[in-house]
């Protein structure tokens, strides 16, 4: 079998036991091999959970040019670099903005049952308080032809882009970009409100913190752990204010469940396991990582209270009544098991990477269905419904072996965690098609469809096949209408 037998984990799970079940699921995890069984047991999941896809409108649009990475793209770091990986543009993406209708139908194929995607501020407001409602106006006819086919619409409204005039003023380091942000979801939300249920405010908030401010992967490319922690605090309370637009705009319920609206953020959560279970000081930065990154960005959405620290670098903390309560489910984007060492030349002294064991995507990111069990498990502590709005995996190779192992795998580890109670509401693949993956360009291929950059023809991949199935044969279990 070409899955490599890797070294055994020592227990831990999520920063060295911070979850009760961890040691259990250490084991599980230590042992993963795609599901082969002739007749594996059959994924139950409940009336009504929603099957989808997501994807973000820089990665699929094409023609996002007046976004902080539309510069970027010509950004050269300090080491002569590229700052996206060979020099490449995004261009024209997946053309998704032209072919919108043709990929509804391709979502339809799927059977989904939701789409996620996200609005374009450098489009909808290109300069400062100047709006284009054409194309709010589109994405408004995207929710009403999604709605046409039975698909519920799933809107986020900050996906990593923010338009230059924003960049221009220091983006998320600057209090003030909360306000504008504010002022762009008062103005979006009234256009969107009767047609759109779901909402994310943020994708990721911790995500784009860390990675723009603390590892430079992404604009503005710093490393400067006490701006990250601004721009954390600054991301929640743009958060908090999108919350309170939504709530205030969004009275309709588009979907017929009573409900007009769930407002959450999307946060990704990282299953933190120190490097060397033995090594005190392992343990102790695995620690810091998974509080920073995973509890204490939603803590304050249920608490208000900020917080952000790491030993003897930067510390944060400041409580915003705003905050307090802004969850009404807990949106979870999880990709994967990282390994966390202390490394005096890392970024905040904190290493964090991967074994050499694991099987691996095609960005190196170890590949262990259970996790996403954990992911959710966590989530639901803070006493909300959980959605897996993002989980996925590149895999490049034809057949993608690796793409079906792993979403089988992972929807049983999802549906095992339902089976004890937790309360999953649906499960967005991350990604309906090929995209630009940010610093990487386009090599990484995410796609439940194959996309051909030179044609934009859409090819449904060996995995886009096994979640259809999945999709179907659960609604025939269950009786479930086709789409709503
Ligand atoms: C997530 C991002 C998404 C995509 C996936 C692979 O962190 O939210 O845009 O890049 O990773």
């Amino acid at each position: 079998m070409a899955v490599r037998r890797r070294r055994a984990l020592a227990a831990g799970g999520f920063a060295a036991g911070a979850l009760g079940a961890a040691a259990r699921l250490a084991v599980r995890r230590a042992a993963w091999s795609p599901n082969v069984a002739e007749e594996p047991a059959p994924l139950e999941f409940p009336p009504g959970f929603r099957f989808g896809a997501a994807t973000s409108a820089h990665q699929v649009e094409g023609g996002t040019t007046n976004n902080n990475w539309a510069r970027f793209e010509r950004h050269v770091r300090p080491d002569g670099r590229p700052a996206i990986s060979g020099d490449q543009r995004c261009g024209q993406a997946a053309d998704h903005w032209e072919r919108f209708p043709d990929d509804v139908e391709l979502m339809a194929q799927l059977g989904l049952d939701g789409y996620r995607f996200s609005l374009e501020w450098s489009r909808i407001e290109p300069a400062e308080g100047r709006f284009d409602d054409a194309a709010l106006e589109r994405y408004r006819s995207w929710c009403v032809l999604l709605r046409a086919a039975g698909i519920a619409p799933m809107i986020t409204l900050h996906h990593f882009t923010e338009p230059l005039w924003i960049t221009d003023r220091g983006g998320f380091e600057d209090a003030g970009t909360v306000a504008a942000f504010a002022r762009f979801v008062e103005h979006v939300v009234p256009a969107l409100a009767d047609v759109c249920d779901w909402w994310v405010t943020i994708n990721e908030p911790a995500v784009y913190a860390v990675n723009g401010w603390l590892n430079g992967e992404f604009p503005p490319a710093k490393q400067d752990v006490a701006l990250a922690g601004r721009v954390l605090e600054h991301l929640l309370l743009a958060h908090a204010r999108a919350y309170h637009t939504l709530h205030e705009h969004d009275r309709v319920d588009a979907d017929g469940d009573g409900i007009p609206c769930w407002v959450s953020l999307a946060t990704n959560v990282v299953a933190f396991e120190p490097r060397h279970t033995w090594n005190p000081a392992d343990v102790a930065a695995a620690k810091v990582a998974h509080a920073n990154f995973n509890v204490r960005p939603l803590d304050a959405c249920v608490d208000g209270r900020f917080r952000f620290g790491l030993p003897g670098l930067a510390r944060r903390a400041a409580t915003h009544a705003e905050l307090a309560g802004t969850l009404d489910y807990v949106g979870v984007n999880h990709y994967f098991r990282a390994l966390v060492g202390v490394n005096p030349r890392a970024p905040a002294g904190l290493e964090v990477g991967f074994d050499d064991v694991t099987e691996k995507n095609d960005m190196g990111w170890d590949l262990i269905p259970a996790t996403l069990g954990d992911a959710v498990r966590f989530a639901a502590r803070y006493g909300r419904p959980v959605v897996v709005t993002e989980h996925g995996i590149c895999d490049g190779e034809v057949p993608d072996r690796r793409r079906r192992a792993f979403l089988l795998d992972s929807l049983h580890a999802l549906a095992d965690a339902l089976g004890e109670g937790v309360d999953v509401r649906g499960y967005y693949h991350w990604s309906l098609m090929d995209n630009f993956e940010w610093a990487h360009g386009f090599a990484p291929r995410f796609g439940l469809y194959r996309v051909d950059y030179a044609t934009q023809e859409r090819t449904l991949t060996g995995g886009g096949q096994l979640y259809r199935d999945i999709i179907a044969s659960h609604r025939a279990r269950v009786g479930d209408p086709p789409a709503p």
